[in-house]
């Protein structure tokens, strides 16, 4: 999400915002996109949260090719006030927070390549826009985005960043939510990822635990496979709860002295979901 560099580049407004160049996508990339769409769209519903799939309708994500991200903000203007702006990659911390807490996403331009389909190092609007955007439709998880932002200008002031990134990680990133019929996904590391969207719902290597804000910002995570833990909220409105109508700074104190914990520990005092074997991230590590 962020990495430390200071002028934004060539080319770059003082925000870090370039023009996404629509027309200059060519066939193969406006491809790329529709076989991303068309295999996720395929499997994740029952899978994702339904205001996922409401968002995508919404914001007529449904139409081939990649979006046009004058049209998209429109559309996310009516629903919720917000906008979508192209970058040219990560960004600083303090530029992505600024946007986020003025309701403005920052999203990639590029698109991966055919050798790319299914492992990236940075990411890509496939990520971006169909990963993040949907649920920026809903009103509560918008208001949670934001929020986030302000909370991160913050945090920088609080030397907690490190640990509100890890909320982000755990929710916007790789979030499981409780639904009638069992768990959801909707972090967005998870809904463009068609191999995590299996894993994260159905292995049973990795954890599932409840959502517990300290315990979740004391976590490790790791960047370079499928989680070994995932945890589970109950509700946006809950979340929205626990975070953006709580005062982090006490929290970020009263942390400073406890250890952090590694991606798959599981304490006692965990909502256990599933406790997960560790299989596949013990079978890579032998591999490795
Ligand atoms: N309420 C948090 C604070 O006091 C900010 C925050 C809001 C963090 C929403 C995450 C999500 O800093
Ligand atoms: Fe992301």
């Amino acid at each position: 999400m962020a990495q430390v560099t200071h002028n934004p580049p060539e080319g770059a407004a003082a925000d870090w915002t370039i023009p996404q160049d629509w027309y200059r996508y060519t066939p193969q990339e406006h491809a790329m996109w529709d076989h991303l769409f068309a295999r996720q769209a395929a499997m994740l519903p029952g899978r994702v949260v339904p205001e996922f799939m409401a968002g995508l309708d919404i914001l007529r994500m449904t139409r081939p090719g990649i979006p046009d991200f004058a049209e998209l903000s429109e559309r996310l203007m009516q629903a919720t006030g917000w906008q979508v702006v192209a970058v040219p990659g990560l960004v600083p911390d303090h530029v992505f927070f600024d946007h986020l807490a003025n309701r403005r996403f920052v999203a990639g331009r590029f698109i991966r390549t055919p050798e790319q389909i299914d492992y990236l190092e940075e990411p890509d609007i496939f990520h971006d826009v169909f990963g993040h955007v949907p649920l920026l439709a809903h009103p509560v998880f918008a208001d949670y985005m934001q929020a986030y932002g302000a909370g991160g200008l913050r945090a920088s002031g609080l030397g907690a960043i490190e640990r509100l990134a890890r909320l982000y990680w755990y929710t916007v990133e790789f979030g499981l939510i409780r639904h009638d019929d069992g768990l959801r996904l909707f972090g967005a590391g998870i809904v463009s990822s068609y191999g995590e969207s299996i894993f994260a719902l159905d292995d049973p290597s990795p954890n599932r635990l409840g959502f517990d804000l300290r315990r979740l910002m004391r976590t490790r995570y790791r960047i370079d496979d499928y989680q070994q833990t995932y945890f589970v909220i109950d509700s946006f409105e809950d979340l929205l709860r626990q975070t953006a109508e709580t005062d982090f700074a006490p929290i970020y104190a009263e942390l400073a002295d406890q250890a952090d914990l590694d991606t798959a520990t599981i304490v006692t005092e965990d909502r256990i979901y599933n406790r997960g074997t560790q299989a596949y991230a013990h079978a890579k590590a032998g591999t490795a």
